[in-house]
């Protein structure tokens, strides 16, 4: 446990204090970045079991940002470490980033999920009660919803997750009504789809890619590639959910991101990922119709809700998947996440 680049004294101007978990991962890194140039002050936390400093790198100077190393599944040390800092300047609004990324070692070990993906939400709920800080954004995930095969709306119910991830972001999700209902001002559950772009932690695309980077005699990809989900490029991810926090004014607001369409095949992005990085190199499937244990193969997402908000992305899922490719080819030709 450690303290990074602490800030000597905050400006007094900035009143906005911004708490960040999983400051250091793939959504936390670019939304702190955002934060910053939107002038508040933020505090993020990481263990950097998935993200790392590399990520953070352009603001890791910035005074108005510190950078604490804790394992927030540690209520002890989670309390001891953000202590000074809201001392400092009380937080006005958690992003609760934190969370196990990689299904498939949730469904390997049931633990992973409950420490990364339940334990940091109960954790950073229960600071949240100690120090008074009243509003939370929340990454939840589609796959709260397992695999039901229908349009995907918030009201889309009952909810039985395929998988230990999105059974435990179900339950962080239910955690946080119920902190609404005692001593949380307000909460924004934001349902992502599968976000991609740089800096990649883990994806689709960054699996590929650092497949191919072994130079193995084919490109494994798991499934049959006929699995079809929605993408949402990064950029466009951070946009909507600033846009759903200043703009959903329930006390409890729940809204599905995504694009308006129902994305690509896995076979569409092995062969562009073949393309990018190796274009002569054979693309061999694994056979089965899901990728692997708690992967829902096909979903159809309604956006209708945030569309009525206002919001709406640019890109769809091709897209958002072109530009992704080419950025996290450029990414991992310089290693730096691995
Ligand atoms: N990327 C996606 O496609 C996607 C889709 C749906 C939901 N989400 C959610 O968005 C959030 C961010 O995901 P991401 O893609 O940036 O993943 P990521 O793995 O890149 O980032 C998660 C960060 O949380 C940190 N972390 C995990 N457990 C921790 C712990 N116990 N203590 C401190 N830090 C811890 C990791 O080190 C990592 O930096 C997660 O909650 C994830 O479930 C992501």
């Amino acid at each position: 446990m450690s303290q990074d680049n602490a800030v000597p004294g905050t400006s007094a101007s900035l009143t906005r204090h911004a708490l960040v978990t999983g400051a250091a991962g793939f959504i936390g890194s670019q939304l702190v970045d955002r934060l910053l140039n939107d002038g508040w002050l933020v505090t993020g936390v990481d263990n950097f079991v998935r993200g790392s400093r590399q990520n953070l790198a352009p603001v890791l100077l910035n005074r108005n940002f510190q950078l604490i190393e804790v394992d927030v599944a540690d209520l002890d040390d989670l309390r001891k470490t953000i202590t000074p800092a809201i001392r400092r300047q009380p937080v006005t609004l958690v992003w609760h980033m934190a969370a196990n990324s990689d299904i498939a070692a949730g469904v390997a070990d049931a633990r992973v999920d409950l420490r990364d993906t339940f334990i940091t939400t109960f954790n950073t709920l229960e600071v949240m009660r100690e120090f008074r800080i009243q509003r939370i954004a929340f990454a939840s995930t589609s796959a709260v919803y397992g695999d039901l095969g229908v349009l995907l709306t918030e009201d889309t119910g009952p909810l039985f997750p395929i998988s230990n991830y999105g059974a435990m972001k179900l339950a962080s999700e239910g955690l946080i009504s119920a902190a609404v209902e005692s001593y949380l001002d307000r909460a924004w559950i934001m349902r992502f789809p599968n976000v991609i772009g740089p800096p990649a932690t883990h994806g689709i695309i960054f699996d590929l890619m650092k497949k191919l980077a072994g130079d193995p005699p084919d490109l494994e990809v798991l499934g049959d590639g006929k699995q079809q989900k929605p993408y949402l490029h990064i950029s466009e991810l951070i946009e909507a959910m600033l846009f759903v926090v200043a703009n959903a004014t329930n006390r409890l607001n729940c809204y599905n991101i995504g694009p308006p369409d129902e994305g690509v095949t896995v076979r569409a992005i092995a062969e562009a990922v073949r393309q990018a990085a190796a274009p002569a190199k054979p693309i061999r499937y694994t056979g089965i119709s899901k990728g692997w244990v708690g992967d829902v193969p096909r979903f159809r997402y309604s956006i209708e809700k945030l569309s009525r908000l206002g919001w709406r992305p640019r890109y769809t899922s091709a897209e958002a998947m072109q530009r992704a490719i080419s950025e996290v080819y450029e990414q991992l030709r310089v290693p730096c996440n691995s």
